[in-house]
């Protein structure tokens, strides 16, 4: 379907969570290129101003930038308000914001366990339930987007919370797309974009320099609009390591720990590592 009957055109509007900084950023000047309205939410609120001038510089006639935690349901609904006070509501909402601080299974740090889901699962939920309704009832054309992972999808060892995060994210887009194609009166989609490896902050430790195996944010926006444009509901981004036939052997062998009744994670198991590498070279 066109870009245009999904909500992106000029005198729509976007709205990104986590949109001052890497995918979100240059999710929000790709839209910006239609002619819409941008608005962002972020809450590095430093980098907010700098973020606005690059999606102005873009392209948008009109932008609004809020900071704010996403994990604030209390706080998006204001901001739901005032974008529907200004500009009536919203047409593409994508919900992108996310960190990866590391976690483990039975660290003592509560807090940061919390803080992760409320960030990257309820920051997605609340984003949903707080903007999706109004997007409903306008009757408009548009697209919801929710930043997934595919460490939610073949849960690799090493960061549980993150994992947890994403797999949930998986489960609730696909459960919000069910429900809008069995909403009368709802012309809206929803999607879920699965970067491969992308240098941005959340990547970057430390190094200054692009890693060769990854995209940048721009080569992941060109492909989830590409995605979108196909009518993809699983907008599954390679990187320049991991082709699309590597991520579906890699996914195949998760599902197939279930079908197979293997242990969990058996790709990382000593008993079955071999196994799956063979899997890995077959045709
Ligand atoms: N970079 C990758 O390789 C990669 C791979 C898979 C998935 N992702 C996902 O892509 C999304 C975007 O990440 P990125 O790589 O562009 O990282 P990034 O750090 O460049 O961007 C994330 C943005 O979210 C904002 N943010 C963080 N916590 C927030 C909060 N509580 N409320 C509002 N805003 C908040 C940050 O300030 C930042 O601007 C995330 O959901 C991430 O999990 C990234």
């Amino acid at each position: 379907m066109r870009l245009e009957h999904k909500g992106f055109a000029p005198g729509s509007v976007a709205l990104v969570n986590g949109g001052a900084d890497g995918i979100g950023l240059a999710a929000a000047c790709r839209f910006a290129g239609f002619g819409m309205t941008v608005c962002i939410v972020d809450h590095a609120a430093d980098k907010l101003d700098a973020a606005e001038a690059r999606i102005r510089a873009a392209g948008a006639p009109h932008t609004a930038t809020f900071a704010a935690d996403v994990s604030d349901r209390a706080a998006l609904e204001s901001i739901e308000a005032r974008i529907a006070d200004r500009f009536g509501g919203v047409d593409v909402l994508m919900n992108n914001a996310g960190i990866q601080p590391g976690s483990s299974m039975f660290g003592p740090d509560l807090a940061r366990w919390q803080q992760i889901l409320g960030v990257n699962l309820w920051g997605v939920i609340n984003g949903t339930q707080v903007f999706v309704p109004r997007m409903i009832e306008r009757g408009r054309p548009g697209t919801v987007i929710n930043t997934g992972s595919k460490q939610g999808i073949t849960t690799p060892p090493g960061d549980p919370a993150y994992n947890v995060t994403k797999a949930g994210v998986k489960a609730f887009t696909e459960a919000l797309e069910h429900e809008l194609r069995n909403t009368g009166g709802a012309r809206l989609g929803a999607h879920l974009l699965i970067p491969g490896f992308v240098f941005t902050g959340l990547t970057r430790r430390g190094r200054t320099e692009k890693p060769d195996g990854a995209w940048t944010p721009e080569e992941t926006v060109d492909f989830m609009m590409k995605g979108l444009e196909n009518g993809d509901f699983y907008i599954l981004c390679p990187d320049n390591d991991v082709d699309r036939a590597t991520d579906e052997k890699r996914m195949a062998w998760a599902i197939g720990d279930i079908i197979e009744n293997r242990p969990p994670l058996s790709r990382w198991h000593p008993d079955h590592g071999a196994a799956f590498e063979a899997f890995l070279k077959r045709d």
